[in-house]
């Protein structure tokens, strides 16, 4: 463990949509048991982004509290990870910087693979703070979970976006080295562009998942990461929250260690009321998992250490260690972020699949996009194939 600058996130903030669906209404349309969602792959809401949000209203509203609290004087970089993003060529985070004012002097990009996004962006931002630790970084995973209807991905959906503020002496986590990496070619999960929604393999996608969770792991120990027993608690990728569980007990299992539910719920019980109320948000799956762990552990994390294992199909996989810095329940958002996911609106099934089903004006015409959200930002018009998003 590098006795070097503690680097890691100094602050943390998240954003959902306008709308939320709640799995009994799922339910009650396609026949399933709600035993299924509620229990079986643990969810119990999905968020649905109304027609003006997307993953850069989403990641400005996330930003916005971070910006108001740390000012953007020292963010001399943006990286915005997403699977779901508006262009092929402008990184969408400059829309997202252009929202909040931030300076000109910054340097804006997109990283993409699959879920794993964030945390790639969230390591290469611990790498520019220690180039210059008086930089700091706003690392923003921003991403809407898209399924066809009426397949099996489909109860799986949903869409936030979390902003991390990353720099030198943190207020929440210290992130550690090493880190434990995997990487393998396969197509368990992906979308060609001419796809709005994913194609995936389900059962074969949560078996890379644990694949990639071995080959992670092993290099983590390898690397001469920590002991297993030395984790107060894990945050998985969440494609839904009883991933966490499966992936949990068999690092236990794989490691020796007795899978006993009573260790396992310890070490992941916390991390999952965001994600089983917003469902998969993709790159930002993990870090809501972070801020529900850090808002509602009953004991005090302070100086703990915390397992994080992040995800992406295709696939990339990284499993690294952080530890929470004393005080930080000072620097939490557990209003906020208990409003963003309360403020959601019930939608019915047939305005979900409205939604589900809208698709945006594509011959480059003048087109105003309907005022739904209640969000800070929206996109508010197409124009000449241009995309303007203004605040609410
Ligand atoms: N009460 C309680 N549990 C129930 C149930 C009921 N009435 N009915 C089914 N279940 C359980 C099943 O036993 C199963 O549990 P298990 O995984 O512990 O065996 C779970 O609910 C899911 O059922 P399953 O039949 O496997 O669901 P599915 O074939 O519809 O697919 C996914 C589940 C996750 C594969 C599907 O949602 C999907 O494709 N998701 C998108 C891809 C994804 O998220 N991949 C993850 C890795 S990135």
């Amino acid at each position: 463990m590098s006795a070097e600058l503690a680097i890691g996130i100094h602050d943390l903030s998240f954003a959902t949509t306008e709308f939320v669906l709640p799995h009994t209404t799922l339910a009650a349309h396609n026949g399933t048991e709600i035993g299924k969602y509620h229990v079986g792959i643990g969810l119990r809401s999905m968020s649905v982004p109304a027609a003006d949000e997307d993953i850069v209203t989403m990641g400005a509203a996330a930003a916005k509290p971070v910006v108001a609290r740390h000012g953007g004087d020292r963010i001399r970089t943006v990286v915005l990870a997403t699977e779901s993003s508006v262009d092929q060529s402008k990184a969408a985070g400059i829309y997202v910087h252009s929202l909040l004012g931030l300076p000109s002097s910054t340097r804006v990009v997109e990283l993409k693979q699959a879920c794993y996004g964030g945390t790639a962006a969230l390591q290469f931002a611990v790498g520019l703070v220690r180039r210059d630790p008086s930089q700091r970084v706003l690392v923003i995973a921003s991403d809407v979970s898209k399924y066809e209807l009426d397949s099996p991905g489909e109860p799986t959906q949903g869409a936030a976006a979390v902003a991390m503020l990353v720099g030198a002496d943190p207020a929440l986590l210290r992130i550690e080295e090493p880190s434990g990496l995997f990487t393998a070619d396969i197509m368990d999960f992906w979308r060609p562009n001419y796809l709005s929604t994913a194609l995936v393999d389900g059962q074969d996608s949560v078996a890379a998942y644990l694949h990639a969770l071995d080959g992670a792991w092993k290099d983590y120990t390898e690397q001469g990461g920590r002991r297993l027993d030395e984790f107060r608690a894990f945050c998985y990728h969440q494609p839904f929250p009883k991933m966490a569980y499966k992936a949990h007990r068999q690092l236990l299992r794989n490691a020796g260690l007795d899978s006993d539910e009573s260790l396992v719920a310890h070490h992941i019980g916390d991390t999952t009321g965001y994600n089983s109320v917003v469902g998969n948000s993709y790159t930002a799956s993990m870090y809501l998992g972070l801020a529900s762990l850090l808002e509602n552990a009953q004991d005090d994390l302070s100086d703990r250490t915390i397992g994080l294992f992040s995800y992406g199909s295709g696939s990339v996989a990284e499993f690294y260690a952080g530890t929470v810095v004393p005080g930080y329940r000072a620097h939490l958002r557990v209003r906020e972020h208990d409003e963003a996911v309360t403020r959601r609106r019930p939608i019915d099934y047939a305005g979900y699949r409205a939604l589900h089903q809208l698709s945006l004006p594509e011959d480059g015409g003048e087109h105003a996009v309907a005022a739904q959200t209640g969000g800070p930002y929206r996109l508010a018009a197409l124009s000449g194939h241009k995309r303007i998003y203004r605040p609410r």
